[in-house]
């Protein structure tokens, strides 16, 4: 297991795990001095590619992008989505999640559970690759969007399923649109770190996807705080420059000229 790994481990009842998305080097600079784990979500197909959902994304776009993100990384912990289709057999798992480690260098991937594919987790922890899994919301194989594990029985199967993963050998699992209960039940239960989006305060950790807490996105499910809407502030940016360009106030041919002597 790697330090990066042990650390995030360590973790665990200390201290909370901090985690955003990123699709690109100059975001992932700015969460580099602050985040504990980075994931290229597949989310991007949404948020970067304006498609309709993730199902469409492929392995190229996601090493793309990848490869990208990890030029601004220093420390934090690289992890990459799997992209829908990419693990649905033993081989294509094996193959797939290799050539995605081969061709960025990330430190770990994450797969999303259709409450089947444990077997698929364990083999590539046994081949050495380590493996963050992801239950409840779960947008590769559910079409509708709902809270889940509220009532006991619920709860019940998400912590089984949970546990198997965790069975399994993955080091970590994100908790998508959980109830508070579930999140608490799965939490106490589990050796390994939950992060949470959308899954109350008591995971190891949180994630969000930093379009959306940036305000950039235009998709704020109640969930997401807004911790500013860049979308204002760039559009009067790109307001002023249209001005300056329409008025002849940019460029400065004087400070041009003077720049390249
Ligand atoms: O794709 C993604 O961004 C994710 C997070 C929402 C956990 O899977």
């Amino acid at each position: 297991m790697s330090n990066k790994i042990k650390k995030i481990l360590e973790k665990k009842n200390k201290t909370k795990i901090v985690s955003l998305t990123a699709y690109s080097k100059s975001i992932a600079k700015i969460l580099d001095i602050y985040c504990d784990i980075i994931l290229v979500g597949d989310s991007m197909a949404n948020v970067l590619y304006g498609l309709k959902n993730t199902h469409s994304i492929t392995i190229e776009n996601i090493i793309q992008n990848t490869l990208s993100v990890k030029k601004g990384i220093k420390q934090s912990l690289l992890v990459v989505d799997m992209p829908k289709g990419s693990y649905s057999n033993l081989k294509k798992a094996e193959n797939n999640a290799k050539l995605i480690i081969k061709k960025t260098g990330c430190d770990a991937i994450k797969l999303e559970s259709n409450n089947k594919n444990f077997k698929i987790i364990e083999k590539l922890v046994k081949r050495k690759i380590p493996v963050m899994g992801h239950i409840g919301f779960t947008p590769q194989f559910k079409k509708n969007f709902k809270i889940e594990g509220n009532t006991k029985d619920k709860a019940e199967e998400l912590l089984k399923e949970a546990l198997k993963i965790e069975k399994a050998g993955a080091f970590s699992i994100v908790l998508e649109c959980i109830s508070p209960s579930a999140s608490k039940l799965i939490t106490s239960k589990l050796r390994i770190p939950t992060i949470g989006i959308g899954s109350s305060s008591y995971c190891d950790g949180q994630i969000l996807v930093t379009d959306d807490m940036l305000g950039l996105s235009g998709f704020y499910p109640k969930f997401v705080k807004k911790y500013v809407n860049l979308n204002r502030i760039i559009e009067k940016a790109v307001k002023k420059y249209t001005r300056d360009v329409k008025n002849k106030k940019f460029p400065s041919t004087i400070n041009f000229l003077n720049d390249r002597k």
